[in-house]
């Protein structure tokens, strides 16, 4: 009797925990080579410039804060432009009630083609209370403004909580792919499939924090609440390692994996894959309610 009440009290107890365990801690493999290590880190003041809302933006023993508040969001932006590259920065996020909030990392050329830019995002959508943050990439190929916008976006959740430290974001763009990567993790491979579906035109590296109200949370269902304010992105350990638009042809765009090919290691592409299976939240090319005329790199795909 009492043994029989020790295993139900067991298995009570494994019920529990399994779930529990299961849903928090799991945590990516190594990828065995960590790039962020190899590309060296620059002042912000090296390589960036205020682009908007300079009263938002504060520099601090070389982190930057960037804030949103009722008046103003704000911007920086990349001295250089480049032709491809690895780009990074660590990134902490604000706690609490972020909805309608957007901290972005991004590459872009729309200043120079307004109306048909190129950009590849990494933007944080802000959250509720006790949601987490999701993490939205993108890429835009010649596009926006004539409602002809092509966003293709794939979404993530993160593996831990990005508003209690720094984590290491980065986007590497080669003439062959866009990776994106989280901590030294690959979470997202855009290959180039066609000229007409990969950015080629030189582009410069931005950042900012803005009100996004109508779209950014959970389609705009919440909007920014300035109760909340001031909403702040913290940015330090820039990098942005590459060949700049003015660097000769022969410039050789730089490698974030252990493979001589260039192409990712079988252990980036294994961890890349686990990822995928466990955060992503959203992927544009399984997204029934689009049409995907226009996405053709998503015709081979289930
Ligand atoms: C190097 O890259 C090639 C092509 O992407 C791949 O087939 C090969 O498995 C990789 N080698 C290692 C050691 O990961
Ligand atoms: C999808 O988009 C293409 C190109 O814009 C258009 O010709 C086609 O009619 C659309 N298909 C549907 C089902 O809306």
């Amino acid at each position: 009797m009492v043994r029989q009440f020790c295993y139900m009290l067991l298995c009570l107890v494994i019920m529990i925990i399994v779930p529990i365990t299961n849903g928090i801690s799991s945590r990516p493999p190594s990828p065995g080579y960590f790039p962020s290590k190899k590309f060296r880190s620059m002042r912000f003041s090296q390589g960036f410039r205020n682009l908007w809302g300079p009263q938002h933006q504060n520099l601090n023993n070389h982190a930057l804060s960037i804030w949103l508040d009722r008046t103003s969001g704000s911007g920086f932006k990349s001295v250089r432009p480049f032709r491809s590259g690895y780009f990074g920065t660590s990134i902490k996020l604000q706690r609490g009630y972020t909805a309608g909030v957007i901290t972005s990392f991004y590459l872009s050329n729309s200043q120079v083609h307004p109306g048909h830019h190129d950009e590849v995002d990494m933007e944080f959508l802000g959250t509720t209370f006790g949601k987490p943050y999701v993490l939205q990439t993108n890429v835009y190929i010649r596009g926006s403004g004539d409602g002809n916008i092509i966003g293709r976006e794939m979404k993530f959740h993160l593996w831990f909580d990005p508003t209690k430290g720094f984590h290491h974001y980065a986007i590497f763009w080669s003439p062959k792919e866009i990776i994106f990567l989280v901590d030294d993790i690959p979470i997202r491979r855009y290959p180039r499939k066609s000229a007409a579906t990969f950015p080629q035109r030189p582009m410069w590296l931005y950042g900012s924090i803005w009100d996004a109200s109508s779209w950014a949370t959970e389609n705009g269902k919440y909007k920014a609440n300035y109760n909340y304010q001031p909403f702040v992105g913290q940015y330090t350990n820039f990098k942005a390692s590459g060949c700049s638009a003015y660097a000769p042809l022969s410039c050789h765009p730089v490698s974030i994996s252990p493979n001589r090919s260039g192409g990712l290691s079988r252990k980036q592409y294994y961890v890349m894959a686990w990822v995928q299976k466990h955060y992503k939240i959203y992927d544009y090319c399984k997204d029934r309610n689009r049409n995907h005329s226009l996405t053709p790199e998503c015709w081979l795909r289930g």
